[in-house]
C-alpha cells in the first residue's frame, strides 16, 4: 500500500481531497495541519470533522504552523467560510482531544526518517510545515518517494493577488525553500491546470446528491463556495474548480496524468505586484536543472471516478 501524509489547511477542497484519500487503498500515516485558508485551530477541527464522518479517527492529526515563516496570517474565509468548511450548520464539533501533542513538523521529520523513500507527501496548503521540516532536518529533503504540491501558477494568473496563487502567496519564503532545496521528486499541480480541469455544474450536482452521509456533507460544506463561484465566474462557462482534489488524484493515481513536463520553477519574492508568483524557466535561461514535474493534463474521467468514489 502507498504510504501517504497529507499536509493541509482544510479548507473545503482540502476536506474533499481527504475524502478521496480515505476512499483509496492507501495508508494515510498522518494529516499535518498548517494555517492558510483559515486559522490553525479551525484547520485542525475541520480535519477531525472529516475523519469523524468517515470513522477514521485512528489517523493521527498534528498541529503545525500558525503563520508563515515571516509571521503573516492569511485567510480565504470569503470563499471557505469563517470556519473553513462553508459555515455549514449541523456538522458536529469534533473531539479536539484527539489532536496529537507532537508538533506537525516534528511528526513529518520522524515519519519521513522512519520510512525513507516510501512516503508520498501531498501538500495542499501553504508550504510552511514542509519548509520548516526541511530546515530542521535537511536529510528529509531527499527521503520522500514524492512530494505532490498544489500551488503556484504558470501563466501568472492569480487567484489571490493579481499574479499569485494562494498557497504560494500565503508563504512565499516557504515555497522558495521547498522548490529550491527539496531533492526528492516534486510534482506540481498549478492553479491554471486546476482551472483547465473544472467540473460541469451537472457533475457537481450528481457528486453532491449520492444519498450518502459523505455526499450530504460535501453538499453542505460547498454551498457557499458554489454560490461564490457562480457569481464570480458567471458567463465564463467554466464550472467548478476543485484544486486540492486534482492534486490528490495526481498523487494517488499518477497514471491519470496524460501530459507533464520537467522544468526549473521558483517563486518571485521581491516584486511589488508579483510577490508569490511562480516563475518557470521554460527555455532553461538560468541553466538550472529541472526541479519539478509540472502536470499539464489529467484524464478527466479518472478524476471524476475518484471524486464519485470518495462520496459513496
Ligand atoms: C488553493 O488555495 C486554497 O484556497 C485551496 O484550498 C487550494 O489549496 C488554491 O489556490
Ligand atoms: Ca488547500
Amino acid at each position: 500500500k502507498r504510504k501517504v501524509i497529507i499536509d493541509c489547511d482544510a479548507g473545503i477542497d482540502d476536506a474533499q481531497a481527504i475524502l478521496i484519500a480515505l476512499s483509496q487503498e492507501v495508508e494515510v500515516l498522518a494529516i499535518t495541519c498548517v494555517a492558510g485558508n483559515v486559522k490553525l485551530d479551525n484547520v485542525c477541527a475541520n480535519v477531525l470533522k472529516v475523519l469523524e464522518l468517515c470513522g477514521r479517527t485512528d489517523i493521527p492529526v498534528y498541529k503545525g504552523s500558525t503563520c508563515s515563516l515571516l509571521g503573516d496570517v492569511t485567510s480565504a474565509s470569503h470563499f471557505h467560510g469563517l470556519d473553513g468548511l462553508g459555515d455549514a450548520e449541523g456538522i458536529p464539533d469534533p473531539d479536539t482531544t484527539l489532536l496529537k501533542s507532537e508538533h506537525a513538523v516534528n511528526a513529518l521529520i520522524r515519519l519521513i526518517n522512519d520510512h525513507p523513500s516510501e512516503i508520498t507527501l501531498v501538500a495542499i496548503g501553504p508550504l510552511t510545515n514542509v519548509a520548516l521540516a526541511c530546515r530542521l532536518d535537511p536529510c528529509i529533503c531527499s527521503k520522500l518517494k514524492e512530494l505532490v504540491i498544489m500551488g503556484g501558477n504558470i501563466e501568472a494568473k492569480g487567484n489571490v493577488s493579481v499574479s499569485a496563487e494562494f498557497n504560494f502567496h500565503s508563504d512565499v519564503e516557504a515555497a522558495y525553500v521547498v522548490l529550491n532545496e527539496f531533492a526528492s521528486p516534486i510534482t506540481l499541480v498549478t492553479w491554471e491546470v486546476c482551472l483547465n480541469h473544472a467540473f460541469s455544474w451537472d457533475f457537481c450536482d450528481v457528486y453532491c446528491s449520492q444519498g450518502t452521509s459523505k455526499s450530504h456533507f460535501v453538499k453542505k460544506i460547498s454551498d457557499k463556495s458554489t454560490r461564490f463561484y457562480k457569481k464570480m465566474y458567471a458567463g465564463m462557462g467554466k464550472g467548478k474548480t476543485i484544486c486540492d482534489c486534482l492534486a490528490m488524484v495526481v498523487a494517488l493515481q499518477p497514471e491519470s496524468v496524460s501530459k507533464e513536463t520537467s522544468v526549473y520553477a521558483t517563486v518571485e519574492r521581491h516584486g511589488h505586484l508579483t510577490r508569490g508568483q511562480m516563475v518557470v524557466d521554460w527555455r532553461g535561461t538560468l541553466g538550472k536543472k529541472p526541479n519539478v514535474k509540472m502536470v499539464q493534463e489529467v484524464d478527466m474521467e479518472s478524476f471524476k471516478a475518484l471524486m464519485m468514489k470518495s462520496v459513496q
